[in-house]
């Protein structure tokens, strides 16, 4: 454990996690646990953002939410999990970061230009969602961390994070650092139908997924398009499950289905097969350990992450008073 690092990241509790959401952040948190002082939260305050008119489940979300990322492999003992909700000091310093930062900088936003234009199911016309990237940056900074485990889609937002702090910094004086986001290499997480892993396309595989489901969906999962017959040679870079056998497989199987693949003496079918082989592997301790988690389990975790929250976000805030001059 290294005490001079630290980190802090969160999720939106928008439904259960699937692969893509292990993959590409969540086992990057399980690793970060046993290096350095970790706090993570289960945003609710940012699922609100796009679905504030949606508010049954958000509750529910939130307990499964911690579930999984036990299943997955936090240890309670080992980081702090927590409800954003819970910890007012956000909003405090989302508000702080609002007085001076240009609205232009919010609407700039990739990602909010990006949604504006596409999703047009949800009401983004409000303010919280303009504000998003507002949030989240209080959200890092509250912890002064030097990395944030992340995935690709977040990367403005970490740069509008670092711009919100060296603004603050050059305004009431040096005092949040600047944060880098930490990515896990080249996690491509390919849906059952070829386009990227997401629960509003329906394509993915759940870590709470019976083993009956998950079979059902390797079956029907699209592989590489053109190779119609097994005697067609394959193309693993261009397969939609070559990119899982790289997360999953050992090297020497990896390089036996990559051949196997390029000179057609490999079939899709038994592809298939390896794939479920692993999954089973993998999502089976992960089933079991998640089972064990009541929704009591859960919610003493969060009270308790709660705790060492609020202790580490008060610090902060008492800095931030006194350099702004309220205190
Ligand atoms: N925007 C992140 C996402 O959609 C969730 C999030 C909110 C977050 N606050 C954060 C991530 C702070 C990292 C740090 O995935």
């Amino acid at each position: 454990m290294n005490t001079e690092l630290r980190t802090v990241s969160g999720m939106r509790p928008t439904g259960p996690l699937h692969l893509g959401h292990y993959f590409g952040v969540l086992k990057n948190y399980v690793e970060l646990q046993h290096k350095m002082r970790s706090f993570f939260f289960v945003a609710d305050w940012h699922a609100l953002t796009t679905d504030f008119n949606r508010t049954e489940l958000l509750q529910r979300h939130v307990l499964d939410m911690v579930k999984d990322w036990i299943g997955a492999g936090l240890d309670p003992e080992k980081c702090v999990i927590f409800r954003q909700s819970d910890l007012k000091e956000h909003a405090e310093l989302s508000l702080l970061f609002s007085m001076f930062t240009p609205v232009s900088w919010a609407e700039r936003n990739p990602t909010y230009k990006e949604q504006q234009q596409q999703i047009t199911t949800k009401d983004l016309s409000c303010t919280g969602f303009l504000c998003y990237p507002i949030l989240m940056a209080a959200d890092i900074l509250m912890y002064r961390p030097t990395g944030v485990p992340v995935g690709q889609d977040q990367l403005p937002h970490m740069e509008l994070t670092r711009e919100i702090g060296r603004r603050f910094n050059f305004l009431y004086g040096d005092y949040f650092p600047e944060p880098e986001a930490i990515l896990t290499p080249a996690a491509k997480c390919p849906g059952l139908d070829g386009r990227k892993m997401s629960k509003s396309y329906d394509n993915g595989i759940f870590l709470d997924d019976t083993f009956q489901n998950v079979e059902d969906k390797v079956k029907r999962m699209f592989t590489y398009p053109p190779r119609i017959k097994k005697s067609d040679p394959g193309c693993p870079e261009k397969c939609n499950l070559f990119p899982y056998h790289q997360l999953l497989a050992t090297p020497e199987e990896q390089k036996e289905i990559h051949e196997g693949c390029l000179n057609a003496s490999f079939g899709c079918v038994a592809c298939k097969k390896i794939f479920l082989r692993y999954l089973k592997e993998f999502l089976e301790p992960l089933q079991e350990r998640r089972a064990s988690v009541t929704d009591q389990d859960a919610m003493e975790i969060l009270a308790e992450g709660q705790k060492q929250a609020r202790e580490f976000a008060q610090g902060t805030m008492e800095d931030v008073r006194r350099l702004m001059r309220l205190n």
